[in-house]
């Protein structure tokens, strides 16, 4: 059984310090929590929170709102208000405990927490005299309610009170944030790869000619779920022979086949933290030639990827570093051809490479922060000690493209969750296995 690190309040007051630093004097930053979302009638989708609510405040519940209030004049003091639901018996028994303002201030290490219902007269009150509002211009309904909240304390400008006259979007900073993870993060980005690589390697021993798609799925989830990820962090890819070949193939209703590689591309969210991990198995646990010289084409990209990682990397140069193995590869098996050096310096594996080499990963799989692309879409943001992305070079030849048919129908991509160390890399996804012989001795054990 995994031993499981939930993240301590105190991280998230050192999140809120951190993002008050960087506010203005004598503002006010809105963040707001996600709203339960209908699936059909009166059922709900399992509740989501919103991840930058969740990145400030750990706290787990819908319709909240959080304030952080910096006084004009004391560049570190602040206040942290959170509104949150009330405790009500009668709902608790039909829907679930809920924590309540008094718990939430002693347990979340707020200033001051209040109901739901206090909030507009409270806010109205907070804001009279602040000149800066901070909130993420993305979420529309706090945008229309922050509006109506300034125009409030602006129509009282005969009764002494002053409004806020700028708007800022904190988005950014809180992403800014979200980027650089600590070791706590750390821990738990390792731990749900340990939970979705044994969801990885279940998928691979139960696969077999006859079974469905769904049925791989079902034990993926059955991993993630009885391990403490009880949610994937996104809908899994279980995708065989030519389905490889449709990138975010999310149907999973097919019956495998003997001579087919399955492609899998499913990660389990743990503590809110994502894991996202693709591996690439013949369903029959033996490659045949002409998969076995896909698959060692993209695994050796990867590597030559993942070992150039280090403080001061970009993206754009692994891109590089991938595309000329790549097309190199691709020349040598006779799928591209052509002059060399021109179909090298035309990176001309893109045709098969369809997509790109990774992503910051984190709260959210495809993670938020800037990669600093240039007017050639190159991602020139240097890596720093704290990054977490993934590195997931593939190969994508579908049925009836225009390369002999012995390749057609081959989908392959490998991907793997790397931490940027002070000195190198990390690879969290460690029990995954990912070469031939690794992959071949699991399937026959
Ligand atoms: N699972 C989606 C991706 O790899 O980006
Ligand atoms: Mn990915
Ligand atoms: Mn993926």
């Amino acid at each position: 059984m995994i031993k499981h690190t939930l993240l301590p309040a105190s991280e998230f007051v050192s999140r809120r310090d951190k993002f008050a630093a960087q506010m203005e004097p004598n503002s006010v930053a809105f963040i707001s929590a996600n709203k339960e979302v209908t699936r059909s009638n009166d059922t709900e989708y399992s509740f989501c929170q919103d991840k930058n609510f969740y990145y400030l405040t750990g706290f787990n519940e819908p319709d909240a709102l959080l304030l952080l209030i910096k006084i004009a004049g004391a560049q570190a003091e602040y206040q942290s208000i959170l509104f949150c639901r009330d405790k009500d018996p009668m709902q608790e028994v039909w829907h679930g405990r809920r924590v309540g303002p008094e718990l939430a201030k002693e347990a979340y290490v707020f200033d001051q927490t209040f109901t739901l219902d206090k909030m507009d007269e409270q806010v109205t009150s907070l804001i009279n005299g602040v000149e800066n509002v901070y909130h993420c211009f993305t979420d529309v309904d706090l945008n229309k309610q922050v509006d109506l909240w300034i125009k409030q304390v602006a129509s009282q400008l005969k009764m002494g009170k002053r409004s806020p006259t700028v708007k800022f979007d904190c988005s950014d900073i809180i992403h800014e944030l979200r980027l650089i993870k600590s070791e706590a993060e750390l821990e738990i980005m390792r731990q749900v790869n340990v939970i979705s690589g044994n969801a990885h390697q279940r998928a691979m021993k139960y696969s077999r000619a006859g079974r469905f798609e769904y049925q791989i799925e079902a034990e993926i989830l059955h991993e993630f779920a009885s391990n403490g990820a009880r949610f994937a962090a996104y809908n899994s890819i279980v995708a065989g022979g030519d389905n490889a070949n449709i990138l975010h193939y999310t149907d999973n209703q097919e019956e495998l086949e003997a001579d087919q590689l399955l492609l899998i591309d499913a990660g389990g969210e743990y503590a809110g933290y994502a894991a996202d991990i693709t591996r690439t198995f013949p369903i029959n646990g033996k490659f045949t030639e002409e998969q076995k010289a896909v698959y060692e084409l993209v695994l050796k990209s990867q590597i030559v990827a993942i070992e150039a990682i280090k403080p001061g990397m970009t993206f754009a140069r692994l891109n590089e570093l991938v595309g000329e193995v790549l097309t190199q590869g691709l020349f040598d098996l006779g799928i591209l051809t052509g002059n060399i050096d021109e179909l090298l310096k035309a990176n001309a594996c893109k045709k098969f490479f369809i997509h790109g080499l990774g992503h910051w990963l984190g709260l959210d799989v495809h993670d938020v922060g800037d990669y600093h692309i240039n007017e050639k879409r190159q991602q020139l943001r240097e890596f720093k000690p704290g990054m977490v992305m993934t590195i997931e070079p593939g190969i994508y030849i579908p049925k009836g493209c225009d390369v002999e048919p012995k390749w057609q129908g081959i989908g392959v991509r490998i991907e793997d969750n790397i931490a940027v160390t002070e000195s190198g890399y990390e690879n969290l996804t460690v029990n995954s296995p990912k070469t031939i012989a690794d992959i071949e001795a699991l399937m026959q054990s």
